[in-house]
Formats: structure tokens, C-alpha cells, sequence
């Protein structure tokens, strides 16, 4: 009497696993992967099988389609694995102006560096994530003001 009606909901159960459920919804957004400076060090362009990261204003882009410029040994390889926004911003490979602080720069130099943002880099490289900096505020709170850069025509590679 019951017993067909367990069996019924057994196999409802059964065959609507966790992963079905997973699967059925997908993500409203694409997913934002957070990098800490640590992180981000590791994809410097030394190890042959990871892909190529530099940030500029906080942002994350996969430059491994740019190895002629950012690969190990090529020109522009101290970019990367790190935020170079000021070295962006002055046309500079100084060691010192290998990071995200912006003091003191010029009107020109962050017009420049704007330009550069958008024309190179969001143009020509997939986003990947965004620094810790730029989405934590200094004592680790979230920064409200975050919202993600849009950019329609790339996809983010799932290797997470
Ligand atoms: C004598 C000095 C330099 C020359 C002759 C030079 C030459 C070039 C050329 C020809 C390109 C365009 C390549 C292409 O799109 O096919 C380029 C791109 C670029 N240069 Fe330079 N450059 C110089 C110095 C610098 C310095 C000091 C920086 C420091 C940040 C820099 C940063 C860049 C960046 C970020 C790109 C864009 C690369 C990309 O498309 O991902 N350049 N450079």
C-alpha cells in the first residue's frame, strides 16, 4: 500500500541530487576571484604552465596571449604578477613604480594611464579577478563601493 509511494519518493529523491540542483542553477554573475598580493605573485610569468596575471588600478587581467611583452625574459615582464598602475601610469620599468599607489602622479599621467586601462587592457586582455585592496577596504571590511568592470566580449576560462 505505502510501499509504492516510498518507492516513488525514493527515486524522486534519488534522482534529484545536489548536483542536479547545481547544475540547474547557474551563476547571475560571472565569478570574481580575489588576489592577494601573494597570489598574484605566482603568476609572474616564471612558471611555464600557469597562465599570466598583472593588475592595473586593482583590476586583474590575463596577459598570457601578451608573452612577447610579459613572458619571462621578454621586455615588460617586471609588470607583471603584481599591480603596476604607477608604472603604467608613468611609462616607467623603475623598480619603484612597481605598484598600486598613485600619489603624486600628474593630470597627465592619470589621463594616460586611464587611457592605457581602457584602450590595452580591458580591450585586449579577459579580466580575472580584481586585488584585495580594491575590493577590501584597509581593515579588511568589504569596500562598498566595489563593483566589477564590465566587459561583455570576454569570457573568464572556469579554472578555478
Ligand atoms: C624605448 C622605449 C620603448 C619602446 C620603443 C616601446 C615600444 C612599444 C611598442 C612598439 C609597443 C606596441 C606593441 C604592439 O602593440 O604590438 C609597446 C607597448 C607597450 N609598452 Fe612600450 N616601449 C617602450 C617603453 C615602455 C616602458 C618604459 C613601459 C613601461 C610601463 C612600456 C609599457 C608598454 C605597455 C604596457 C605596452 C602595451 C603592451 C600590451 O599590448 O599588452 N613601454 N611598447
Amino acid at each position: 500500500m505505502a510501499t509504492p509511494l516510498l518507492c516513488v519518493l525514493f527515486v524522486v529523491l534519488f534522482t534529484t541530487s545536489a548536483e542536479d540542483v547545481k547544475l540547474k542553477y547557474k551563476a547571475s554573475t560571472k565569478p570574481v576571484r580575489l588576489f592577494t598580493e601573494e597570489e598574484l605573485r605566482r603568476y609572474d610569468g616564471r612558471q611555464e604552465d600557469l597562465p599570466i596575471y598583472m593588475a592595473v588600478k586593482g583590476v586583474v587581467f590575463d596577459v598570457t596571449r601578451g608573452k612577447e611583452f610579459y613572458g619571462k625574459d621578454a621586455p615588460y615582464n617586471a609588470l607583471v604578477g603584481k599591480d603596476s598602475t604607477r608604472a603604467v601610469a608613468k611609462m616607467s620599468l623603475d623598480p619603484a613604480d612597481l605598484t598600486s599607489d598613485t600619489t603624486g602622479l600628474t593630470k597627465e599621467q592619470l589621463t594616460s594611464l586611464d587611457s592605457i586601462f581602457e584602450g590595452t587592457y580591458k580591450t585586449k586582455y579577459p579580466i580575472v579577478g580584481y586585488t584585495a585592496s580594491r575590493i577590501l577596504k584597509e581593515d579588511g571590511s568589504p569596500n562598498e563601493d566595489f563593483k566589477p568592470e564590465d566587459q561583455p566580449h570576454f569570457h573568464i576560462r572556469d579554472e578555478f
